[in-house]
C-alpha cells in the first residue's frame, strides 16, 4: 500500500480552498502538515480542528512574497517534525481584467504571489532538500496557464511561468534528489474570486465556479496522489478539470 505516514508536509495559502483541504485531508492520511498563509487565526483554527480530529498540524504566518517568510516556513517546519518532505506551494490570487484596464498592480501582485512566491519556496526548500538527500516541490498551477483566455492572460502568463520552473527544476534533479509536481486545476469552488477587484469579473467567476466548480478535495487527492508514490517514481504533471468544463 502506498502511504502518507510520517511524510511532513507544509502547504502555503492553506487558510482555505485547495490549501485547506489538502491540509486536511494530508493529515488525515497520517502526514504531520504545516498550514501557512497571511490570516494567523484562520490558520491557528484550522490546525487546531486538525488536533482535535487526531492529526498532527501547526500554523506559520506566511506571506509568500516575502523571501525571508518561507525560509521561516521551512525552519518551522524542521523544528516541529525534524524534517520537510514536501513544499505544497498552493497560495494564489486571481484580480483577473482584460489588459486594456491596464490593471498594473494586478498584474504585479500575481506575479508576485505565484512566481516569486513559489520561487522564494524553491529558495528556501531546495538546499534543505540537497542536504536531507530527498525532497519533493508539489505547486498548484492552473489549466488557465494552457489555454489563453480573455481576462485571464497574466493569471496564465504566471502560472505557465511556475511550470515552465518545474520542468526547469526536473531536468536539473536528475540525480534522483527532488521531484517535482505541477498540479493544474479547472474550475474549484473556493475563495478565489474574493480576490478579484473588478465586481463584474467577481460575479462572473463566482457564478461560473459555482455552476460547473469542483470541491477542493479533488485536486488535495491529486496532491496525495503525486506525494505517496514511492521516490524513485516522479508525477510530473496532473490536469484535473470538472467533467462538464470545456
Ligand atoms: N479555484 C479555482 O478554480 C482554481 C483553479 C486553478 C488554480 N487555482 C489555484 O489554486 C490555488 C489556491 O487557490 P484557491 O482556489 O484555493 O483560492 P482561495 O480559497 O482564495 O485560497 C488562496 C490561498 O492563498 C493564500 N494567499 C494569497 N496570497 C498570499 C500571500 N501573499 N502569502 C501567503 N498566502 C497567500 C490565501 O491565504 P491568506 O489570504 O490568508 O494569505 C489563501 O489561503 C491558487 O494558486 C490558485 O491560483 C484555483
Amino acid at each position: 500500500m502506498l502511504s502518507l505516514h510520517d511524510k511532513v508536509v507544509a502547504i502555503t495559502g492553506a487558510s482555505s480552498g485547495i490549501g485547506e483541504a489538502t491540509a486536511r485531508l494530508l493529515a488525515q492520511r497520517d502526514a504531520a502538515v504545516v498550514l501557512a498563509a497571511r490570516r494567523g487565526e484562520r490558520i491557528d483554527a484550522i490546525a487546531q480542528d486538525i488536533r482535535h480530529e487526531g492529526g498532527r498540524a501547526v500554523a506559520c504566518v506566511v506571506d509568500v512574497t516575502k523571501p525571508e517568510d518561507l525560509q521561516r516556513l521551512v525552519s518551522t517546519t524542521i523544528d516541529q517534525y525534524g524534517r520537510i518532505d514536501v513544499l505544497v506551494n498552493n497560495a494564489g490570487i486571481a484580480p483577473l481584467s482584460r489588459l486594456a484596464d491596464l490593471d498594473t498592480d494586478g498584474w504585479s501582485a500575481m506575479i508576485d504571489v505565484h512566481l516569486r512566491g513559489m520561487l522564494n519556496g524553491v529558495a528556501a526548500a531546495l538546499p534543505v532538500f540537497r542536504k536531507q538527500g530527498s525532497g519533493h516541490l508539489v505547486t498548484i498551477a492552473s489549466t488557465a496557464g494552457m489555454v489563453a483566455a480573455p481576462a485571464m492572460a497574466v493569471y496564465g502568463a504566471t502560472k505557465n511561468a511556475v511550470r515552465a520552473v518545474h520542468e526547469g527544476l526536473r531536468k536539473e534533479s536528475t540525480d534522483g534528489v527532488v521531484r517535482t509536481t505541477a498540479i493544474s486545476p479547472g474550475y474549484v469552488i473556493t475563495d478565489l474570486a474574493d480576490s478579484m477587484t473588478d465586481p463584474h469579473m467577481k460575479n462572473e467567476i463566482r457564478t461560473h465556479m459555482n455552476a460547473i466548480g469542483i470541491p477542493p478535495a479533488a485536486i488535495a487527492r491529486a496532491v496525495a496522489f503525486a506525494i505517496e508514490q514511492p521516490h524513485d517514481v516522479e508525477i510530473g504533471e496532473i490536469n484535473v478539470r470538472p467533467t462538464i468544463q470545456g
